[in-house]
């Protein structure tokens, strides 16, 4: 597997699909396509294959403003955000200091730089990068990994200042992920399009992200691809009979993984999931380590 250049550390980070959509778009002759993350997180796969050269433009969306924020500032506002990470102490001070930026719920609350240092920030001295989470080593710091062990100042800038320099085939928008896709119909007609859409997971999503799905949502989705025109389009997903039940007669291909996964814990789970697609799918060659 390449080295992945990606600042944030991800739960249920897809790096592993890297390879796999690749030559989906290639058997597809999708090579050169605008690629559409609509459930951005850490975006590794679309960010990935820009660096690689084999998409033409990635077009981001993200409803957690603190991510969404640190995206749009890697790619507009780079020095000021590299030098906010080379200047803050990564301690639990500046944990607790950073507290007030997860309240935050509209764009006009705080001045973007902070938001965006915060999700970097919580994604690297939290549990497993969930922004929603406590710090590694716990609020009283007593384990034996300190809450900047993830957190190489020197590294992350070095990365941030490799990915600006795609910023002018990166576009970053703050929305539901539905919603946003909606008003790309015109793009649809006019450019090669590929989406792909890494929801919230279905069993665990509540636990990870601090926007995750309902069932609602999850049929939205299913909705929205099966209309959707002139769109090539992969999901992956947790592999639960309620997902399999919303694309089953819809003509969608199916395909399983596996990912195994090994957080700070160092507990690993694994879990089959599953990649569902208008395109036909080939097997998935092999089990994949993740680590996040
Ligand atoms: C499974 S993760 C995506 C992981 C991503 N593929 C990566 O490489 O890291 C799902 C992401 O969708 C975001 N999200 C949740 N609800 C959303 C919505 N309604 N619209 C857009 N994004 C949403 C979450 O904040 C989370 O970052």
């Amino acid at each position: 597997m390449p080295e992945t250049i990606n600042p944030l550390r991800y739960p249920g980070a897809k790096r592993s699909l890297v390879n796999y959509i690749d030559a989906l778009l290639d058997a597809n002759h999708l090579q050169g396509c605008t690629f559409f993350e609509p459930y951005a997180g850490s975006a590794v796969v679309g960010l990935e294959l820009l660096q690689r050269g084999h998409i033409g433009g990635l077009v981001l969306c993200e409803k957690d403003i603190l991510l969404y924020a640190f995206w749009e500032c890697v790619f507009r506002d780079t020095d000021a955000l590299c030098n906010k990470i080379q200047d803050t102490p990564i301690t639990i001070e500046t944990w607790q200091q950073q507290n007030q930026y997860r309240e935050v719920v509209s764009l006009d609350q705080a001045d973007l730089l902070d938001l965006a240092f915060a999700g970097l920030f919580f994604n690297r001295t939290n549990f497993s990068g969930i922004l929603k989470a406590n710090p590694i080593g716990g609020i009283n710091q007593t384990s034996r990994y300190g809450i900047d062990c993830r957190f190489n100042k020197a590294k992350i800038i070095e990365i941030i200042l490799r990915l600006s320099a795609y910023r002018d085939v990166i576009e970053v928008n703050c929305n539901d992920a539905l919603q946003f896709m909606r008003t790309q119909n015109a793009r649809f007609l006019r450019q090669n399009c590929f989406a792909y859409f890494d929801p919230p997971y279905y069993e665990k999503g509540s636990e990870i992200y601090r926007h995750y799905y309902t069932n609602q949502d999850h049929i939205a989705l299913a909705h929205y691809v099966r209309d959707v025109h002139r769109l090539d389009w992969i999901i992956s997903y947790d592999d639960a009979p309620f997902i399999c039940g919303l694309y089953s007669n819809t003509g969608a291909q199916y395909q399983p993984f596996f990912l195994d996964y090994t957080c700070a814990s160092k507990v690993r789970t694994q879990g089959q999931e599953l990649l569902i697609s208008n395109l036909p799918l080939p097997p998935f060659p092999a089990r994949i380590v993740e680590s996040c």
